[in-house]
C-alpha cells in the first residue's frame, strides 16, 4: 500500500539497482509470471494500470515504495527535482499486448480479467495518439531517448547529439521538458529533439491489435493497420532492408542498424517478403546478428558495436532476453526453426552458466550487468 492508500504489487527488475517499477519491465514480468502464477501476473498489470492518470497517461518509471533516492533522483524525468511519485516520461506501450497474454492464462480462474481494462487501455492508447502524434502521420514520437527503453542505443546520437542519455546534456532535455510543462505536443512541434522510433511504434501497433481483440472493436485494428502502413511507407529502407527511425521535424532517417530496425518482424500483417528480408539479410548473417549468443542489440557490423559491459552505457551490443523473446517466435512463424533453436539454446547455456543477468556478451555468452534480472526469466516462456 502506498502512503496515500493506493495498493500495488510489482516485481522489482533487479534490486538494489532497479528497485522501482518500469512500465515495459512489468509487462514482461507479467508475461513470465503468467506461466507459473496467473494471479501474480494480473496483480502486476493492474498495478501498471493504476500507476497512471485519469487522462490515460502511464509513466515510464513509478516510485511506489519510496521516491527515488537523492543520488539517483536527478537521473529521472520527473516534474520536480525530488519527491515525485513517477516520471513524466512514457515507456514502450506494451500494456494492452501483455494484458491479452495474461488474460489467456486467466480464462479458468478470472475470465473477467479479459474485459475489465478495455476502457482505461483505450484511454491510454488515445493519450499516446493525441500527445505523441501531433502531425497525425500515424507514428508516435518519443521526446527522450530512454522512452523507448533503449537508453544509450547508438541510434540516438544523430538525434539527441550532446543530449543523449549517457551524456551530461541529457539533463538539458529534461529541464527543457519541465519548462514546457511536459507538454509533448509543444516539444515535438517546436523543437528538434524527438524521434519517430520504430520499436516504440511496433509496441504501439502490437497493443492496438491486442485491444481490438480484447474489446471486439475493429476500429483498433484499423488504427494498427495505419501505424503498420506508416512504418512500411516511411521507415522501411528497401536498399538496406531495414526499418529506420525518423528524427526531428524534417523526419530524417537514422541509418543505424540496431535490433529495432528488425522489430517490425513481429508485425504479422506486414508483407512476408519484407519480413523474410529482415531474417535472411540480417538475423541469419554471422557478420550482423547471427552471433554465438542471443541476438545482439546492435549489428556487429556497426562501428559503435561493443559486446562488453560499459559502466555508463547499455544497448550498445550485448544480447537481451526480451529481444529474443520478441523476434524468435516471429522467425519460427516464417519457418526459420534451425536458427531459432540455436538462439534459444545459446541463451539457455548463458543462463545455466551465469544466471538471469541483465544482458549477455553476444560473442562469449558471459552474463553482464545486473544480477537476478526480472525479464530475463522470459526464457521460461521461450
Ligand atoms: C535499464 C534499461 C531499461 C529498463 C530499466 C529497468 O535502464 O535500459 O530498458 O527498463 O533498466 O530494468
Amino acid at each position: 500500500m502506498r502512503s496515500d492508500g493506493l495498493p500495488y504489487a510489482y516485481t522489482c527488475p533487479a534490486p538494489p539497482r532497479y528497485r522501482h517499477m518500469w512500465h515495459w519491465d512489468s509487462c514482461f514480468h507479467a508475461i513470465a509470471w503468467s506461466r507459473i502464477d496467473p494471479a501474480r501476473a494480473r496483480a502486476e498489470l493492474r498495478t501498471v494500470l493504476r500507476s497512471g492518470r485519469p487522462d490515460g497517461f502511464l509513466p515510464h518509471t513509478v516510485f511506489w515504495g519510496a521516491p527515488a533516492g537523492w543520488r539517483r533522483a536527478p537521473l529521472y524525468a520527473t516534474r520536480g527535482r525530488l519527491g515525485d511519485r513517477a516520471t513524466e516520461s512514457v515507456g514502450p506501450p506494451l500494456l494492452a499486448f501483455a494484458w491479452e497474454i495474461v488474460a489467456a492464462a486467466s480464462e479458468a480462474d478470472d475470465p473477467g480479467f479479459r474485459r475489465e481494462a478495455v476502457r482505461p487501455l483505450a484511454r491510454h492508447l488515445d493519450w499516446l495518439e493525441h500527445h505523441r502524434d501531433p502531425d497525425g502521420d500515424g507514428l508516435l514520437s518519443i521526446i527522450l531517448p530512454d522512452e523507448s527503453g533503449l537508453d544509450d542505443s547508438p541510434k540516438y546520437a544523430p538525434v539527441f547529439g550532446r543530449c543523449t542519455h549517457d551524456r551530461p546534456g541529457y539533463w538539458l532535455l529534461v529541464e527543457r521538458a519541465r519548462r514546457a510543462g511536459w507538454d509533448s505536443r509543444e516539444i515535438i512541434t517546436a523543437g528538434e529533439h524527438h524521434v519517430e522510433d520504430v520499436w516504440f511504434n511496433v509496441a504501439y501497433a502490437l497493443s492496438l491489435r491486442a485491444l481490438a481483440r480484447l474489446s471486439g472493436d475493429g476500429a483498433w485494428a484499423a488504427r494498427a493497420a495505419r501505424v503498420e502502413a506508416a512504418l512500411l511507407e516511411r521507415c522501411w529502407d528497401a536498399r538496406r532492408g531495414l526499418f529506420f527511425d525518423l528524427a526531428g521535424r524534417a523526419e530524417r532517417p537514422v541509418p543505424v542498424s540496431t535490433w529495432t530496425a528488425l522489430a517490425p518482424l513481429v508485425l504479422g500483417d506486414l508483407p512476408v517478403a519484407v519480413r523474410r528480408r529482415l531474417v535472411e539479410e540480417h538475423l541469419l548473417d554471422p557478420r550482423r546478428y547471427a552471433a554465438p549468443c542471443g541476438i545482439p542489440s546492435v549489428s556487429m557490423q556497426e562501428p559503435a558495436f561493443n559486446p562488453r559491459w560499459d559502466r555508463f552505457r547499455c544497448w550498445r551490443g550485448p544480447s537481451w532476453m526480451n529481444t529474443a523473446w520478441l523476434l524468435v517466435p516471429a522467425m519460427r512463424e516464417l519457418g526459420y526453426h534451425e536458427r531459432a533453436d540455436v538462439v534459444i539454446a545459446s541463451l539457455q547455456r548463458a543462463v545455466a552458466q551465469d544466471g538471469f543477468r541483465e544482458y549477455y556478451d553476444p560473442l562469449t555468452g558471459a552474463g553482464l550487468g545486473a544480477r537476478g534480472f526480472g525479464w530475463s526469466t522470459l526464457l521460461i516462456d521461450l
